[in-house]
């Protein structure tokens, strides 16, 4: 038995980076797997890695903005694997580079609809659901560390985004831990995936600006973002509510 073994988890944004990585842990433990994206075929890799490591998923497109699509993701998953026992609301953009004043109201409402309003219309449909189960069920949403710990020039779109996503996790916490919904939330500081990449900047270079820049000397790999996500949604973590864990390499410490 590990931690996982008969739950159902639902990963937004697994086709890529950070909800692959947190996808193919939560199979590695036991769960099968709901991916979630727009695009078809990153899902299906994702999927073919997990069926290759000997686990169970299922790959659903759909665009988190979109109330019935996330409401169908998540009727999707009970119908497939008869309950929904975690959700990682993690698919998420950054639009970054311009000060306020040069920001396009394109780059602005992309950032909103989709880390916000995505976020909100992917939780209303998860908890739902796991409210109307008898062992309820647990959340995590990727916020970041820029908006609720702190902010970059360039980023402020950004950062007001998962700004909300921090408050919008500790306020439906609160809202639904009677009912038996545990919801949290994950901080990553920069991460190793393209996001993270400052424009024509390859990887050799990143790993050059973050030595001095970062405490730890590095960012993180998307395996210690899943590490904690995969905490807070287990029962090691069972009186753990509302709260935002930062993981970082020490950037906010
Ligand atoms: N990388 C970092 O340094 C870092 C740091 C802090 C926080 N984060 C956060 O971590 C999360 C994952 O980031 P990442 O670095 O792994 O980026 P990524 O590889 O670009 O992953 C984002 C995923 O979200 C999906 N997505 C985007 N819009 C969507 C929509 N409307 N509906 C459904 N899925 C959608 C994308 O797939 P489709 O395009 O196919 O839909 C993609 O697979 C994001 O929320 C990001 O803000 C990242």
């Amino acid at each position: 038995m590990t931690r996982f073994t008969g739950r159902t988890a639902l990963v937004t944004g697994a086709g890529s980076g950070i909800g692959r990585a947190v996808a193919l842990a939560f199979a590695a433990e036991g769960a099968q797997v709901v991916v979630a994206g727009r695009r078809r075929e990153p899902l299906t890799q994702t999927v073919r890695l997990i069926e290759e490591a000997g686990g169970k998923a299922l790959a659903v497109t759909a665009d988190v903005t979109d109330a019935t699509e996330s409401r169908a993701l998540v009727e999707a998953a009970v119908d497939r694997f008869g309950s929904l026992d975690v959700a990682v609301n993690n698919a998420g953009v950054f639009r970054g580079g311009q000060p306020v004043a040069e920001l396009s109201s394109a780059d602005w409402r992309e950032q909103l609809d989709i880390n916000v309003t995505g976020v909100f219309l992917a939780l209303r449909a998860e908890i739902r659901q796991m409210r109307s189960q008898p062992s309820g069920g647990t959340i995590v949403n990727i916020a970041s560390t820029f908006g609720a710990h702190t902010r970059a020039p360039g980023a402020t779109a950004y950062a007001a985004t998962k700004a909300a996503v921090s408050a919008l996790t500790r306020g439906a916490a609160l809202d639904h831990i009677h009912e038996g919904v545990r919801i949290n939330a994950v901080s990553p500081g920069p991460v190793d995936t393209p996001m993270s990449l400052r424009p024509g900047e390859t990887e050799a270079d990143r790993a050059d600006r973050v030595r001095a820049a970062l405490p730890l000397g590095r960012v993180s790999s998307t395996s210690e973002i899943a590490a904690a996500v995969l905490y807070l949604a287990s029962d090691d973590a069972s009186s753990v509510v509302g709260t935002d864990l930062v993981v970082d390499s020490g950037a906010t410490a």
